[in-house]
């Protein structure tokens, strides 16, 4: 099979690391890719944002899947352009890419179908929504609907913080995705990520992992990306899983088929594990960054078929099966990170990082004049598995001291709920 993947994170150097390793595949091209991404993939200059270009080069390469990584293209509806061109393609299209696309179009459906997640209200203008603020009460959370590059999200403490937030969204601190505004519940309990490949009916499981969202050790600082992950996540054992796909996850797929618009590709489920059971904290339509280096690390199975069945809607025939062991990333970041992250620093010593058993995974870097150099904010995802959380981040931070990056950071305590369990 020739498959083209969309994006140039972490997230897609780990699924062409794992795409290259199925026997099925002819050719893997990647647009546009990074520097990692091109050990496993010929890299195209393909302008994603312009369907008819991605169509174009699909049909002269003869691609028999599209694999969409990022949910930006999702949102603008890559997949329902490359699908009318009759081109075989992972992802949703735009009508259900609005699970991430419209934080209001989720907390909807959920009421609609009883799905487990906290109270809210949808606002289009800034005094209704802080009415409803002063009546909830603080701790808040305001969020603007629309995608904000995961930016948009305000968990306020105080009503304070919670009346500026509303007033920043509707001032335009986030453009067109802050013209509609949800304020909702502040939910209690564990964090924890929870993945299916879906079909559009039927969904598969597809792991579980725990995410780092704050940039410094302590869980302290300002809000990121994400700066590591763990998986599996301890939280989510058989029988929280058991109902987070019969109380979230299979009414979903449900109303979304009833509603003319069946989700197919991967349901990221952020979940809030509490005293009450797993509440949804929000859907993303796409892999988790960096969620998706230690599923990829894990899994047995060939990524290739798993996906395919997924676009052919045939997931009722596969089955997907996981490494016993942990996997653990940190994300090395450029030093400034989230804010202005310095570019084009220098890096070293990832072939001696890997010499250890490590995975490196490129995130955010680029070649100038033949040299490796930091090109974002995340730029690397060191990536160890091991019997325990405890090994593999053993692993990983091993990993870590031998990358040679003055320009960079990172946590030092990723994984560190799980280690704690484990003691
Ligand atoms: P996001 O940028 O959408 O991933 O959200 C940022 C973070 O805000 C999430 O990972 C949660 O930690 C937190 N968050 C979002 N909604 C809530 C909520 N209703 N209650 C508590 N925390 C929340
Ligand atoms: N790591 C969180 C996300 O991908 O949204």
């Amino acid at each position: 099979m020739n498959v083209l993947l969309i994006g140039s994170g972490g997230r897609e150097h780990a699924l062409a690391w794992k795409l290259a390793q199925s026997p099925l595949l002819t050719r893997l091209y990647a647009a546009p890719g990074n520097p990692g991404i091109a050990q496993e993939a010929e890299c195209v200059a393909l302008d994603v944002a312009d369907h008819a270009a991605v169509v174009a080069f699909s049909r002269e390469k003869a691609i028999d899947l599209v694999v969409v990584g990022p949910e930006a293209p999702l949102v603008a509806g890559l997949a329902d352009a490359l699908r009318a061109a009759g081109i075989k393609v992972f992802g949703p299209s735009a009508a259900a890419a609005r699970l991430e696309g419209s934080k209001g179009f989720t907390k909807d459906l959920c009421a609609r179908y009883g799905i487990p997640t906290g109270a809210y209200g949808r606002f289009a203008n800034a005094a209704e929504a802080k009415a409803y603020a002063r009546r909830m009460g603080a701790p808040i959370v305001v969020k603007a609907d629309g995608l904000a590059a995961g930016k948009g999200v305000t968990v306020a403490m105080d009503l304070d913080a919670a009346l500026h937030a509303i007033d920043a969204c509707f001032d335009g601190a986030f453009g067109a995705a802050g013209a509609e505004v949800v304020v909702e519940a502040f939910l209690e309990g564990e964090e924890a990520s929870f993945f299916c490949l879906c079909d559009g009916a039927t969904a598969l499981p597809f792991g579980s992992a725990q995410d780092h969202k704050r940039v410094g050790d302590g869980d302290t600082g300002l809000n990121t990306g994400g700066m590591g992950a763990y998986s599996p996540a301890p939280v989510l054992d058989a029988a929280v899983e058991a109902r987070v796909m019969r109380e979230i996850v299979e009414p979903t797929l449900r109303g979304m088929a009833g509603m003319g618009c069946p989700f197919s590709g991967v349901l990221f489920v952020g979940l809030m594990i509490g005293a009450d059971g797993p509440k949804l904290i929000e859907f993303n339509v796409r892999f988790g960054d960096p969620e998706c280096q230690v599923l990829m690390m894990r899994l047995k199975d060939d990524l290739l078929v798993l996906l395919e069945a997924a676009a052919d809607g045939q997931l009722g025939h596969v089955s997907a099966r996981w490494r016993d062991e942990a996997a653990l990333t940190v994300v090395m970041a450029a030093k400034g990170y989230p804010g202005r992250p310095q570019a084009g620093t220098p890096i070293r010593g990832i072939e001696a990082a890997e010499a250890t058993g490590a995975k490196v995974f490129h995130a955010g870097t680029k070649r100038a004049d033949g040299e490796l150099v930091a090109a974002g904010g995340r730029v690397l995802n060191v990536t160890a598995t091991g019997r325990t959380v405890g090994e593999a981040q053993a692993g990983a931070y091993a990993a870590v001291d031998r990358i040679d990056w003055p320009g960079g950071f990172c946590r030092r305590d990723i994984g560190w709920r799980a280690v704690e369990r484990e003691k």
